[in-house]
């Protein structure tokens, strides 16, 4: 096995081993490593649906199995991009986030493989909170120590991307049902590492103690603070075949565009939060 890590404050390439064929030795190595970098980049294992399955189980009960994330429908065409909400909800994920904070519990991380992908465009970003949070000036640490912010989906999605209703949708719109909207600290330390990290993101609408707008113009500001510096942001450009999986509790992501109306297949799942550190404030 051969791990270069990636000329940035996280993530590392892992090659030279075959994702089902693990030994109980290697997949704990791969769990601390996993731990250490937060986003480990698997070239060239082709997996099937299955093999995936059994790889994001390795690190934890699975909050779903697998999810296609695809403008191709079932029939292989190619999604309207102008009214569909599954194109409404891709255009979603190309704003920074991370999976499941709109839920009771957040998700711990997620397996991500490509199986089409288009000749230019598509990659995945990934930004580093640890370094985020730590690169902070002393007056902001101390502004948002205390503050803690709603994420609806709902609210992203409705509002920002005219999703229609669940009822009349496509898309099955999960989590935007959720109520209370959960609330959670800007300022985490993760469970397993005790870093220091944030939680923001698109899902944010309101801060307490704030008007919304100051809420959302502050997880802006956090936001572009934390994904325009080039030491703390990867975007990777998929092969067909890459695999991929990152810690949902100190690093945001995001899809970037691509030509819509060339095919792009990739395959989530994702990992379940611990019920206790994952949890919504709200929801304890
Ligand atoms: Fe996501």
């Amino acid at each position: 096995m051969k791990v270069e890590q990636l000329n940035r404050s996280f993530g590392a390439k892992v090659s030279e081993l075959s994702l089902p064929d693990l030994n109980q030795d290697e997949v704990q190595y791969i769990y601390k490593l996993w731990l250490q970098y937060a986003l480990l980049i698997f070239p060239q294992q082709n997996l099937t649906n299955s093999q995936q399955i059994e790889f994001a189980k390795n690190f934890g009960a699975l909050e779903f199995d697998l999810s296609p994330i695809s403008n191709v429908r079932n029939d292989g065409s190619i999604r309207d991009a102008n009214d569909d909400d599954i194109v409404k909800s891709l255009k979603g994920n190309m704003e920074w986030h991370h999976d499941s904070t709109y839920m009771p519990i957040q998700a711990k991380g997620a397996v991500f493989t490509a199986h089409k992908v288009p000749k230019k465009g598509g990659e995945t970003g990934w930004a580093d909170m640890r370094a985020a949070y730590e690169g902070l000036s002393l007056a902001m640490k101390e502004k948002i120590e205390d503050l803690s912010a709603f994420h609806s989906y709902e609210w992203s999605q409705k509002e920002r991307f005219g999703h229609k209703d669940p009822k009349v949708s496509e898309f099955n719109s999960y989590g935007f049902d959720i109520d209370p909207k959960p609330l959670r600290p800007l300022v985490k330390t993760h469970s397993e590492t005790g870093q220091k990290c944030l939680t923001i993101g698109r899902h944010i609408n309101k801060i307490e103690g704030m008007s919304d707008q100051e809420a959302q113009n502050l997880a802006k500001e956090l936001e572009e603070f934390a994904c325009s510096n080039e030491n703390w942001v990867y975007h990777h450009s998929w092969e067909v075949g890459d695999a991929v999986i990152w810690d949902n509790r100190c690093l945001m992501h995001q899809a970037t565009m691509w030509d819509l109306n060339e095919p792009r297949i990739m395959y989530h799942s994702r990992i379940e939060g611990d019920p206790i550190s994952e949890a919504a404030s709200n929801y304890l």
